[in-house]
């Protein structure tokens, strides 16, 4: 049986960090507010001139040392973005300039806060078939570009960041033992873009527009559809929560994130949270906040990771790790 691996990880974020307090320079809004109301104390924020490719970059060439690989292994490079570095070519495109390779397929998947998932499910879907051996995967996002900056109601919510996995073909007996990609879960729902959209496109009105959003509205959806995600998949692959090492959700809002481990009755103390330091980095959320995990010692190889995110379509989905 092939089996998707993820053997190495990478992220990068800009150095500029902007504080609650900075904000409320310019926005009539408070650290207290942003705090109570979504968790967050700060973002990242790109400097001018830092693109969603070098954040990519920056991250992929993280991934790829720790996987002990270099880019001439790779057969396939999706990345995951809500912020394309240009309407075309694909962000993916750029990111391979910058390796300065010219080899092996590299394409785009756009899947808004959920592309990470949508991104992964690709990749191992890929590897399972045959079609590729070793597969960069970047979420990669600078949303302050597509941010209103005198929109208090969206301003304060996101950051700007990147994570990478490298994914590779492994020959395991069955889905009970090794690292792997278990399963995953995508849904979309086109009958609600307008909850969560930007108010331009390249084709719509020959712009990039910036977020707008019907925020009870998103909050509610997220917590269903990240809440429900997770418990299909695991009816999908036979499995308890009982049997989750630790989840990772979507860093949107610590409300939300709250409310779904709730629903689910899932321990907080098994839940990773980065979005007090990170706030929403939409596809490069559960990367990042993956790595936080790994990083101080919680995600240790062998756990079963739970991933669930939802986003602007609405799409919403989930994956089952086993790390
Ligand atoms: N600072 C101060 N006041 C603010 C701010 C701000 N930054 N933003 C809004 N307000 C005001 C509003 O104007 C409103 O004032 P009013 O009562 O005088 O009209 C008041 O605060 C309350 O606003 P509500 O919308 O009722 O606040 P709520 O408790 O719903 O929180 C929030 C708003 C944080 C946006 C919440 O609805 C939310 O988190 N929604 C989900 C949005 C989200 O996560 N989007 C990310 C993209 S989708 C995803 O990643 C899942």
């Amino acid at each position: 049986m092939i089996r998707a691996k993820i053997t190495g990880l990478g992220v990068y974020l800009p150095q500029n960090i902007v504080t609650n307090d900075d904000l409320a320079k310019t926005l009539d809004t408070s650290d207290e507010w942003i705090k109570s109301r979504s968790g967050i104390r700060q973002r990242h924020i790109a400097a001018t001139g830092e693109t969603t490719a070098q954040l990519g970059y920056h991250a992929a060439v993280r991934a790829l040392k720790d996987a002990s690989l270099t880019i001439d292994d790779i057969d396939t490079i999706i990345v995951a973005t809500t912020t394309p570095e240009r309407t075309t070519p694909s962000t993916g495109a750029y990111i391979q300039h910058q390796f300065g390779v010219s080899h092996g397929a590299v394409f785009d998947v756009q899947a808004a806060c959920s592309g990470f998932v949508y991104g992964l499910d690709t990749a191992a879907a890929r590897i399972e078939t045959g079609r590729s051996q070793n597969t960069l995967m970047i979420a990669a996002e600078t949303i302050s570009r597509i941010t209103d900056w005198q929109d208090r109601s969206t301003a304060v919510l996101f950051g700007d960041g990147a994570g990478a996995v490298v994914m590779q073909a492994s020959e395991t007996p069955d889905k009970k033992s090794g690292a792997q990609v278990l399963g995953s879960y995508l849904r979309l729902d086109g009958m609600l873009t307008d909850i969560l959209e930007t108010d331009g496109g390249a084709s719509y009105n020959q712009t990039s527009g910036v977020l707008r959003m019907h925020g009870k509205e998103v909050f509610r959806h997220a917590v269903r559809n990240i809440a429900s995600s997770v418990e299909i998949l695991l009816e999908q692959e036979n499995m308890t929560m009982d049997e989750i090492d630790w989840f990772i959700p979507h860093q949107a809002n610590l409300r939300i994130i709250d409310a779904v481990g709730k629903k689910l009755n899932f321990p907080e103390a098994k839940t990773i949270i980065s979005v007090d330091k990170h706030a929403n980095t939409s596809a490069a959320s559960i990367p990042l906040a993956l790595a936080v995990g790994v990083e101080d010692g919680r995600i240790k190889r062998g756990d079963t990771l739970m991933l669930a995110a939802m986003g602007a379509g609405l799409s919403w989905g989930s994956s089952l790790v086993r790390w």
